[in-house]
């Protein structure tokens, strides 16, 4: 149990965030947003903006900034403002005023006069259905369409047919909003190195590296600096219009920039989460056995196709064993802003139509909807041969159930006054995966070490995960080791996303610390060293002799007059590939209460049972994990943008998207079962950053039949959808 070793800067309001950074000189930005869903800019005038007090620049694509779009390997494009007419959504950014002060700024941004020629605009997912397009392939290289079916099955129509016992329901999920407590923002400032840019971010060397793109700039002249980043959840791993808008007028206007988004800019100027409609059909023996799963989803996406909230293979790909699978992606290209990854893309909705289409088969089964999902436990994907390299998902259910009183659990639920109570569980899943990292370790003569990567910890513990894991490699405590994150001149740290980053960079560290041990050993026995000629080896940071003569590294390093010895470690996926699936499993399960008369759901009490292989850090673990299983609360009960026929979100800011408070969540319980898989990488840790979200919006929906008979197929769930029946 390590406490967040930024903690007490936070808590403090000592660190300093992306805009907490002033600079002489500085200038600040505002951005100008589309008011139409549609069409494209007759004319801006931008005459009395220009002449506002304090004005310095208004930029917009009749005086456009030189921007390129950039593109990674990673990431892919990212798109960048100003660069054309055409506007696809309401609340597009077409415009930045740049002034001496940020009042300045905004005012002078509302003095801009913007003709358009509108045309119309789709911004119903349902009323576009009928338009929906093939999903290219998604990011886990899966084909958009996949259908495993068994020897002399035809078809999954004719494998669904065969089956005793089917069920099939549609089911919707709500766009969301990532809602940072940090909004998008950068300080841009041009020296003689280059430039410099303090943005939040998911990784400040593919920020660097997208920034480098834009401006067309060599990569190596482009520093981003973000230490401490005010939440990310997928909405920070592409650079962001502020970002570009401040660094291309800081280098025109040769000032330091500051942009920021407003709290409503935000939720258009950026990127959320798609909607969904899924439409599930399950086919299984009267046992209870799957013959067929079909999934067949639609997700909305920005006219630019640059996103697929992949559902389909999300979900039903992985998740059950089943003879007879067919799954299908559609997107429907809308006039609505981007969407783009959210904390666990693709299977945080996914799994709201899946794990709540089990509960309806487990209620026409009569069946304990725990028994039907240990009965249908897959030990491979379907259709691959690749085996699960560790999966304890039955001990997730076993110790949850007996730790929730599962058993008490009746199929109908129970009344307490006027509440009726319900309990729900459902399966949580998300891939082991990892990018490549790599660190820097270093020895220092005064007995102390760093561990550095350029990397990101937007709140996820990363920062404490580096000191404890590169301890650990070197056999010292962890108070000696200096974490250094979140600053593109330290070795590339890939990117805090996927639920990739401890297995990533831990094990980089590893392979770290082992070259540089190597290092002070040679040293160490070297032609000037204290054990020269001799066998050395290493251990709790010291170089021993085998015949009781020890000195500590820093004791080594002085003798031989060095102030530090340094390695770095590099690690990628690679053979492990070839010989297994990897995923984290979990088993959420949770109490609703829902009042007789109001109908108003509260989620009552909670319980998350996670295999994330091993547990680095149980403190911070719990804390992601716990946000994650909020998360899923507020996806079930609150979240969900309203998108009007032009294109206005109705509800885009804080005071309308609803997000949970603490008068909302009851405890949260959250257990580990700790298996370490080192089959997937040397430090055995799986990934939780997401997986404490899926799952639980179904759980709590299937709390909510449980209490109350009501099956509500889509999320958020509101009271009007409990007051019939
Ligand atoms: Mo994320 S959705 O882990 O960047």
């Amino acid at each position: 149990m390590t406490s967040r070793l930024d903690g007490p800067l936070k808590v403090t309001g000592e660190a300093r965030y992306g805009v907490d950074h002033n600079l002489p000189g500085m200038a600040y930005g505002y951005l100008v947003l589309s008011t139409i869903a549609h069409g494209e800019i007759a004319t801006m005038d931008t005459s009395a903006a220009r002449s506002a007090p304090g004005v310095l620049g208004v930029y917009s694509p009749f005086e456009p900034l030189e921007l390129w779009t950039p593109s990674s390997p990673l990431m892919g494009e990212t798109w960048v403002p100003l660069q054309d007419k055409e506007v696809a959504y309401y609340g597009q950014p077409i415009g930045f005023v740049v002034a001496e002060t940020f009042e300045q700024a905004r005012d002078a941004a509302a003095l801009v006069e913007v003709r358009y020629h509108e045309r119309a605009a789709l911004t119903s997912l349902e009323d576009g259905l009928d338009t929906a397009e093939d999903a290219p392939p998604p990011h886990r290289e899966e084909p958009p369409s996949i259908s495993v079916l068994a020897d002399g099955v035809e078809s999954i129509e004719d494998a669904l047919a065969a089956s005793p016992v089917v069920v099939e329901a549609t089911y919707r999920t709500a766009t969301q909003n990532h809602a940072a407590m940090e909004p998008h923002s950068a300080v841009a400032v041009w020296g003689s190195e280059g430039l410099t840019v303090y943005s939040g971010n998911q990784g400040s060397n593919l920020m660097a590296a997208e920034l480098a793109g834009a401006l067309d700039v060599d990569p190596s002249s482009v520093r981003v600096i973000n230490p401490f980043v005010g939440g990310a959840f997928g909405g920070k791993a592409r650079t962001s219009a502020p970002a570009f808008l401040a660094a291309a007028t800081a280098r025109v206007l040769r000032r330091p920039v500051k942009a920021s988004l407003t709290r409503e800019q935000v939720f258009t100027a950026t990127a959320g989460r798609a909607a969904t409609v899924q439409k599930i059909s399950l086919g299984a023996e009267r046992d209870g056995t799957l013959v067929a799963v079909r999934h067949d989803s639609w997700c909305s996406t920005a006219m630019d196709r640059s996103f697929v909230e992949p559902t389909s293979h999300g979900t039903s790909r992985e998740w059950y064993a089943t003879p007879n699978l067919a799954i299908s992606q559609k997107m429907v290209p809308l006039n609505i802003p981007p969407t783009t990854f959210m904390r666990a893309p693709g299977e945080a909705p996914g799994s709201f139509a899946l794990e709540s289409a089990i509960d309806e088969l487990a209620v026409k089964l009569d069946m304990d909807p725990i028994e039907l999902r240990m009965r249908n436990n897959s030990t491979a994907p379907p259709g691959k041969d690749l085996q699960w390299s560790s999966k304890h998902l039955d001990e997730c259910f076993r110790i949850g159930a007996a730790r929730f009183g599962w058993a008490n659990r009746s199929a109908c639920g129970r009344m307490d006054g006027d509440w009726l109570v319900g309990l729900g569980t459902a399966t949580a899943m998300f891939p082991a995966i990892r990018f490549p990292a790599t660190v820097e370790v270093t020895l220092e003569a005064d007995d102390t070490a760093v561990v550095a990567t350029s990397g990101a910890d937007p709140g996820t513990g990363l920062l404490t995960v580096l000191s404890l894991v590169g301890a650990e490699s070197l056999d010292i405590s962890p108070e000696r080791v200096t974490p250094l994150l979140g600053d593109s001149v330290l070795p590339p740290g890939g990117m805090s996303g996927g639920s990739t980053a401890t297995a990533s960079a831990g094990t980089a560290i590893m392979i770290a610390a082992a070259k540089v041990i190597d290092e002070l050993l040679a040293l160490a026995s070297g032609p000037d060293g204290p054990f020269q000629g001799m066998d050395v080896s290493y251990a709790d940071g010291q170089v021993l002799d085998g015949n009781g003569r020890a000195m500590t590294f820093g004791e080594v390093l002085r003798s031989v007059g060095r102030p530090a010895v340094f390695a770095t470690g590099s690690s990628a996926p690679g053979e492990e590939l070839t010989k297994h699936s990897f995923s984290s499993f979990g088993a959420q399960f949770c109490e609703v209460r829902v009042h007789r008369w109001t109908r108003e759901a509260r989620v009552s009490r909670m319980l998350g049972v996670f295999d994330s292989g091993r547990i680095i850090n149980q403190q911070t673990a719990r804390s992601q994990i716990m946000g994650g299983m909020i998360w899923g609360v507020s996806a079930a009960l609150h979240e969900g943008l309203e998108i009007e026929g032009n294109g206005r979100l109705a509800n885009g800011d804080l005071a309308g998207y609803l997000v949970p408070v603490n008068a909302d969540i009851p405890d949260v319980d959250v257990q580990f079962v700790e298996y370490p898989d080192t089959l997937h990488n040397a430090v055995g840790a799986k990934g939780l950053g997401e997986i404490g979200m899926v799952g639980m919006a179904a759980a709590i929906a299937n709390a909510i039949y449980n209490a109350t008979g009501v099956r509500v197929r889509h999320i958020p769930i509101m009271i009007e959808d409990l007051l019939d029946e």
